[in-house]
This record gives structure tokens, C-alpha cells and sequence, in this order.
């Protein structure tokens, strides 16, 4: 081998170490989409896998989202690779743990759907009371888990809610009003970013992003791949009730709720349901049935309107969270937190004959000991949130109540009660903004069927509650119950905040790669085009789109043929 040979010999050899040292994962080394993800080792379900049309969607399936490919990474490094391929690919990267957003954010048009629910580890540390959890965990699981070591943490009701959507919403739940939302316990943070790197973010590293992803809206700064969480001991004592009135007592329980409700104390969560036919308070005190009564007795709400009071001061305490689950409030369902990976049932917003398919027990990732929950219909349903910040005048609640007496069948709002701990918060303690000056949140939900012309009456309520309710309101809504229907919907989840969020989304994600706006605009990639007539109608071609790196492909493709090169003529 002459030496002009050996220098180009040793100088490809050195950069092929060089490459291979420092770039485990090299996306651009790929043709398409899938032999990338292939090369992650990831499994990933495609258009024409079995098992598509439920992988697609989550829990909320009035939009029926059209993504290239779901994938199901089992740890970081897996997550990191997949956000590189997205990328090289010009595809977006979409985050998924519960899959309840409402309008399908977290499986948007032609992206690649990183759902995370097989990172769902839980490793508790009972002396620091801390706890580091996989981001693909659901709420249920990570209840039982916690309560094994005699903790909890506060979050949603829903156990098939996944954790890190309900942190990136603020995450309100049983006893918020004494220890603050989701976001509140969270100490620290795994991120996979928009380019691919991992950050950890906390109070002192990447704080900007530690206070975003805690109430700033999902999929918008990173992936969380891992939170750590401070955790609570168990409640020795608690009782949960729900209370039952006649609807003629509408006006009066709403009243009496309303003007008591938010200025009670933080020990108190309490919250007011109503519907075209039914109104019911239902709450969870930390203390025995004697201590409410003292609290609720000189309120009347024991006893206006014929009411029909259940009381449980002995429930576990995973029953209790469970009592709020169970149609017959009873406390003795825990299993119904015990909803696995995989619970949803099958996604009929396609075909309508699958919503009354047999619903199944959850099998997959189901804990031991406790027997399993049954798959969870999804839901084809449209909400309203709003926040109130104040006493209402009886002409008002009137307002309230004249709407709901034309609620559509099945429709229900549920009043929820803020104050507490809240009341002493900052707006800007984290992104999460309904704290100081904020009283209540409404949420409506109205079921739907999807075909838009059945669904007319029950869509005009829904504007007509807009119309009615939001000058009441103190303008906000909930980001975890996003609305298409609102213009510049985040000016309503986030307020005051907005600004600052908006400065760490484009600090974080300059090129604007994880979140496309409420509503993902389908991507007009002409070298994918839509397959006329295909299965299912209209989606894409396999999408074996270019890769954008090509020339790094064919570099690499270069490098390594004309190494062989160099060893044949070396050998000869
Ligand atoms: C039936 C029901 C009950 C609810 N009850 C409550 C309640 O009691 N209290 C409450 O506060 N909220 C409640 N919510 C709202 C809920 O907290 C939000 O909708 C939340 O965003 C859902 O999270 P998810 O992970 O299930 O949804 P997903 O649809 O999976 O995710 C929601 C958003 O977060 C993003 N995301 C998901 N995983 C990650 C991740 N690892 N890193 C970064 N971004 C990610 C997604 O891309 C998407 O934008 C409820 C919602 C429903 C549908
Ligand atoms: C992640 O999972 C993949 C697939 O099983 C495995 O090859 C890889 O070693 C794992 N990486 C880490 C850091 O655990
Ligand atoms: C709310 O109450 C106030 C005081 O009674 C009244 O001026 C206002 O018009 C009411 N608004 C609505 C929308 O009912
Ligand atoms: C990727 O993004 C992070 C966070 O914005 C940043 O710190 C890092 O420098 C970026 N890495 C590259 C290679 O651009």
C-alpha cells in the first residue's frame, strides 16, 4: 500500500471511530422513516398493522388523527433516537402518555407518535419522600404503587389519565386545595429536547424549563421522559361523601355551594355536579364525619332541598380514590385504578357498530394483587372549561342554571372548587396559572356521536354556554381541556403567564418541531403523497419519504465503500 493510500486508509478509519464513538445513532445514515426507527430497536405499529386504528388515537377520539406511525419506546436513549429520525425526516415528533387530550394533540397528522406507556417504573424512596417515575405512567398505576408504600401524590380523578399530560396541565385534584397541583411535587425532570439532546431540569438547572413544563401545556418544550416527584404520606383520617338533592333545590344548593364553597378550609375539596336532571355536591374532607358536619351543618347543605347524604369515614385509601370512579359509591373498587398500559376499549369514531363491541378487562401491564379494571370506552365528547374568580350575583347563578336546564341529554358540568393553598400562590409560581383570585372551574361535557349534522343541537348548547357563561367568567380555561372553538386559545389557558411561556417554547424548540398549534395543519409533504381509496381512506403513501440528510447518507455510504476499497487493494 503506498503512503497516500495508507494516509486515506488511516484518515477514514479514524473518522469512522470518530463517528461511531460520538454519534452512536446516526439518523442521517438511514433511507427512510422506518428503517430509522428499526435501527432504534423501537416497537412501532404502521397504517397497515393490525392493531392501527387503536393506536392512532388515545381515550378522545372525536378527532380522528392520521400519524405516519406510532412508536413505543421502553427507555430514553429509545426516545432521544426517535426525536433524531423525526427530525432527519422532517416529521413531527408527538409525545403520548395518557392520550385524553381532548382535540388529538398527542397523535397529530402525519407526525410520529411517541406514545410512552411502557415507561412506567416507579421507584419510591421512602426516607427522602421521593419518588422517580417513568413518563408513560397513568394515574391509576402510579396511585397503587405510591399507596404500597403508604404514599399518594395529588392528581386527577381519571386513573387513565398518564401523569406527565396532567403535570404539563397544571394537574388538579383530591386535596389541591391543601397541597397544590401536580406540578407542584415535581423536583425534577428528564427531557428528550426538540434536537434530540437530554437536559435535566430543575430549580437549578434549565429552571426556565423546570417552571414551563409544569402547567404550560403538553408536547410544547421537550418530552418529559422522567419526572422525579416529592411525595405525601397517606391521610390517617378522611371521609369521603356525595350528597344527592331534588332539582327543584337547584337554585338554592348553588347559592348556598357557591358563596361558601371557595373560603371554606383548605382541608375541604368539594365539588358541585349538574346536569339537565340532577344536581349532587361530592367531596373529600381530611378529618372524621363528626369535623364535617361542624363544617357543613351551619353551610345547610346536609339538609336543604331533600338531601340524600352518604358519608364513608373507613374506605382505604385507594378506595376512596376509587369511590369517586364507581357509579354506586361504594369504597371497596380499587381495582378500578388498576387500568394497566393499553386500557382503552376499541376506538369506534370510525365505525360506530364497535361501540357496542363487549368491553374487555385491561390485560397488559395490569398490577398484581389487585384484580383489573375494564377497558375504558373512549369518548367522542366535546368540553368547555372556565374559570370564575368571584362571588356570583343571584342573577348570575340564574344564568347558570337557566343553561343547564337546557343541557342536552347525557351532558354534565361539574364545579369545582379553588381556594385553599391556591389563594396564597402566585400566578406565576409555575405555568400553571389558577391560583391567586381564582374561585371555581366549570367544566361542561357533552357527549357527541361525530357526525356533525346529528350533533347540531348539542354544539350550538355548547356556543350558547360559551355565549352565556364566559362574561361571568374570569376569561381563563383549562389547557388540559383544550377547546378548538377558542381564537388564541392560549391567552385563555395561560394568561399573565403566556409571555414567559412563549419565551421558553422558542428557546427550547426554536424551530418550532414539537408543537404545531392547537390543531396540527396536515403537512403538505409532496414526496409522501395521499393514497386515493388506500386502507384507511386518504392516508399517505407508506411515506417512505427521502431522507433530508441524504447527503449524509450517501457521505456515509462513500466512507464506507471506499474503506472496503482500501482493504481489498490493501490485501492484494
Ligand atoms: C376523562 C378526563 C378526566 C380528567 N380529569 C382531570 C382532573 O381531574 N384534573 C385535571 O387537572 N385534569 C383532568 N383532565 C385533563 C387532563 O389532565 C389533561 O387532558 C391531560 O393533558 C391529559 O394527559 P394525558 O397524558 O392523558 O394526555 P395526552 O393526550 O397523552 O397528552 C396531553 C398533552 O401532553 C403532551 N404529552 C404527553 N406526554 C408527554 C410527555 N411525556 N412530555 C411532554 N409532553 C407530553 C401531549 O403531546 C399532549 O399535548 C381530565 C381529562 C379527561 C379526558
Ligand atoms: C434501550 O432499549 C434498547 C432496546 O431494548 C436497548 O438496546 C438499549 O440498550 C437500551 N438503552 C439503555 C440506555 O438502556
Ligand atoms: C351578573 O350580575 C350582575 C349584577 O347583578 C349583572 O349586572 C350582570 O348583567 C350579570 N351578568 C350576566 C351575564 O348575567
Ligand atoms: C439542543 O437544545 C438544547 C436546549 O435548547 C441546547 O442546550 C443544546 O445546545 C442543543 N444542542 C445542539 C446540538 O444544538
Amino acid at each position: 500500500m503506498g503512503s497516500i493510500e495508507r494516509f486515506w486508509y488511516i484518515l477514514l478509519l479514524c473518522l469512522t471511530l470518530f463517528i461511531g464513538t460520538f454519534a452512536e445513532f446516526i439518523p442521517g445514515s438511514y433511507l427512510t422513516l422506518p428503517k430509522c426507527i428499526e435501527a432504534t430497536e423501537t416497537t412501532a405499529t404502521y397504517p397497515n398493522d393490525p392493531g392501527w386504528k387503536n393506536a392512532k388515537v388515545g381515550e378522545r377520539i372525536r378527532f380522528q388523527r392520521k400519524p405516519l406511525v406510532v412508536t413505543y419506546p421502553i427507555n430514553t436513549t429509545q426516545v432521544q433516537w426517535l426525536v433524531q429520525c423525526a427530525n432527519s425526516f422532517k416529521v413531527k415528533p408527538v409525545p403520548r402518555n395518557g392520550g385524553h387530550s381532548n382535540i388529538g394533540s398527542s397523535s397529530k397528522d402525519n407526525s410520529l407518535v411517541i406514545d410512552l406507556s411502557y415507561m412506567d417504573s416507579v421507584v419510591i424512596n421512602v426516607v427522602t419522600q421521593t419518588a422517580v417515575v417513568g413518563g408513560g405512567i397513568r394515574l391509576g398505576p402510579l396511585y397503587i404503587e405510591l399507596d404500597k408504600a403508604g404514599f399518594t401524590i395529588i392528581s386527577a380523578t381519571c386513573p387513565t389519565v398518564g401523569l406527565s399530560g396532567a403535570i404539563s396541565s397544571g394537574g388538579f385534584g383530591l386535596q389541591s386545595r391543601k397541597y397544590g397541583v401536580s406540578g407542584d411535587f415535581v423536583l425534577e425532570a428528564e427531557v428528550v429536547t426538540a434536537n434530540g439532546s437530554i437536559l435535566i431540569a430543575n430549580a437549578e438547572s434549565y429552571p426556565d424549563l423546570f417552571w414551563a413544563l409544569r402547567g404550560g401545556g403538553g408536547g410544547k418544550f421537550g418530552i418529559v421522559t422522567q419526572w422525579k416527584l416529592k411525595i405525601i404520606p397517606i391521610w390517617p383520617k378522611f371521609t369521603v361523601f356525595n350528597i344527592d338533592y331534588s332539582y327543584v333545590g337547584f337554585q338554592e344548593v348553588l347559592l348556598l355551594f357557591w358563596n361558601w364553597a371557595y373560603s371554606s378550609i383548605e382541608d375541604l375539596s368539594v365539588a358541585f355536579v349538574f346536569s339537565n336532571k340532577e344536581i349532587k355536591i361530592h367531596g373529600h374532607f381530611l378529618g372524621g364525619q363528626k369535623d364535617l358536619h361542624n363544617l357543613l351543618d351551619p353551610v345547610g347543605l346536609f339538609k336543604v332541598a331533600n338531601a340524600k347524604p352518604k358519608k364513608h369515614e373507613d374506605c382505604t385509601h385507594l378506595g376512596s380514590r376509587a369511590y369517586f370512579l364507581d357509579k354506586d359509591k361504594t369504597c371497596d373498587k380499587s381495582y378500578l385504578l388498576n387500568v394497566g398500559n393499553f386500557p382503552f376499549g376499541p376506538n369506534y369514531g370510525e365505525d360506530p357498530s364497535l361501540k357496542t363491541a363487549e368491553i374487555t378487562q385491561v390485560t397488559e401491564g395490569v398490577l398484581a394483587g389487585y384484580a383489573a379494571a375494564l377497558k375504558q370506552q373512549r369518548e367522542v365528547v366535546k368540553t368547555k372549561s372556565m374559570f370564575f374568580a368571584k362571588e356570583l350575583s343571584v342573577e348570575n347563578i340564574t344564568t347558570i342554571i337557566e343553561r343547564a336546564k337546557a343541557m342536552p341529554d347525557g351532558a354534565y358540568a361539574e364545579l369545582t372548587t379553588y381556594g385553599g393553598i391556591l389563594e396564597t400562590q402566585l400566578t406565576d409560581l409555575t405555568a400553571f396559572p389558577f391560583r391567586n383570585g381564582v374561585a371555581y372551574h366549570i367544566l361542561l361535557e357533552v357527549p357527541l356521536s361525530g357526525n356533525d349534522i346529528t350533533d347540531g343541537p348539542a354544539l350550538n348548547f355548547i356556543t350558547s354556554w360559551e355565549e352565556a357563561l364566559r362574561p361571568l367568567s374570569n376569561g381563563g380555561s383549562y389547557v388540559g381541556y383544550e377547546d378548538e372553538d377558542l381564537e388564541n386559545p392560549e391567552s385563555f389557558y395561560f394568561g399573565k403567564n403566556l409571555d414567559k411561556i412563549k419565551g421558553v417554547e422558542s428557546k427550547y424548540d426554536p424551530n418550532n418541531i414539537l408543537d404545531a398549534g392547537q390543531i396540527a395543519p396536515p403537512l403538505t409533504d409532496e414526496r409522501c403523497p395521499f393514497v386515493v381509496g388506500g386502507d384507511p381512506p386518504g392516508r399517505r403513501s407508506a411515506c417512505i419519504g427521502t431522507n433530508d440528510n441524504l447527503h449524509i447518507y450517501l457521505t456515509y455510504l462513500l466512507i464506507i465503500t471506499l474503506i472496503l476499497l482500501n482493504i481489498l487493494s490493501a490485501s492484494h
